[in-house]
Parts: C-alpha cells; sequence; structure tokens
C-alpha cells in the first residue's frame, strides 16, 4: 500500500482543518479510509459529513469497495458505516468493515465544509 493517499479531504471550520478522511488504494477498485475530527467537534454531524463526501469521491474515482479498521467500541463510525449498508466484521479481536459503492448514496449528500485537499 502507497504512503500516499489517493484522496485526501478536509473538514474546514472557519479557516482551520478540523477533520481529514484519508483513502488509499489497496487493490484495484478498493480502498482502505480513516477519517477523523478534532475533540471537540465530534457529535455534531462533521464525521458523517467528511464520510459521505469521502464515499462520493471515491465512487466517482472508480472505487467499488472500501474497507475502514476501528474499535469495536466505536459507535460513530459503526453507525455511518451501517447508515450506508455496510458490513461489520470482527477477526482476531480486531474490527472492520467492509462497504460496497455499488449503490448510488440516493439523494446528494450533505458535504458543508468538506473540501477535497488532494486526489493522486
Ligand atoms: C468517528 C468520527 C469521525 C465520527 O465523527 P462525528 O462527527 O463524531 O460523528 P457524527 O456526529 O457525524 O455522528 C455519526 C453517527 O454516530 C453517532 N454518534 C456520534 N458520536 C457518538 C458517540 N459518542 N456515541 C454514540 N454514537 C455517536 C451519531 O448519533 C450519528 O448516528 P445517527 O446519524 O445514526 O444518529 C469521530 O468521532 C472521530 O474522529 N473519532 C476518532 C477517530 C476515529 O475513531 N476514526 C474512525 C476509525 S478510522
Amino acid at each position: 500500500m502507497s504512503a500516499k493517499p489517493q484522496i485526501l479531504l478536509e473538514f474546514v471550520e472557519q479557516g482551520v482543518v478540523r477533520g481529514v478522511l484519508e483513502a488509499y488504494r489497496t487493490s484495484p477498485g478498493h480502498a482502505e479510509i480513516a477519517l477523523s475530527l478534532e475533540d471537540g467537534y465530534r457529535g455534531q454531524g462533521h464525521g458523517r459529513r467528511l464520510f459521505e463526501a469521502g464515499l462520493m469521491h471515491l465512487q466517482s474515482g472508480g472505487f467499488r469497495t472500501i474497507e475502514l479498521h476501528c474499535l469495536a467500541s466505536n459507535t460513530a463510525v459503526l453507525r455511518l458505516v451501517s447508515a450506508r449498508g455496510g458490513e461489520i466484521h470482527s477477526h482476531r479481536g480486531e474490527t472492520y468493515a467492509t462497504l460496497s459503492l455499488a449503490t448510488p448514496a440516493g439523494a446528494e449528500p450533505d458535504t458543508a465544509g468538506v473540501g477535497l485537499s488532494g486526489v493522486v
């Protein structure tokens, strides 16, 4: 896996980056993503906007599936994945989610404040 992300999204509020989503291509059509918001900016819907924007860019970039690794106790990110029909797996104490991008998201997602920082 390249150390350089294919997609880097930033959530910016009042000119300051408060959250990022990185997506790495791990095999053809498949990306591993990671997202994080600064403390104090969580639980306000910004994570959903970042996540939805990430899926939108990956889908239009030709990716068909994604995976995401997290703690089993990470309710927030697991809710984001489940809301998009993703599956949660546990293997040897590790939790990860997989999601197909084949199905269109439906209505245009709310991605306010989220901008593309880099696409390779
Ligand atoms: C994971 C993360 C990006 C989610 O972003 P967020 O802005 O906090 O999440 P949102 O406010 O968009 O909420 C998303 C969903 O999780 C729920 N949620 C948010 N915080 C929660 C909490 N502390 N406990 C339970 N549910 C929570 C929301 O209610 C929402 O679900 P709903 O739409 O079904 O009501 C953020 O919490 C974070 O940066 N965590 C640390 C890094 C991390 O764990 N990254 C994931 C692994 S790559």
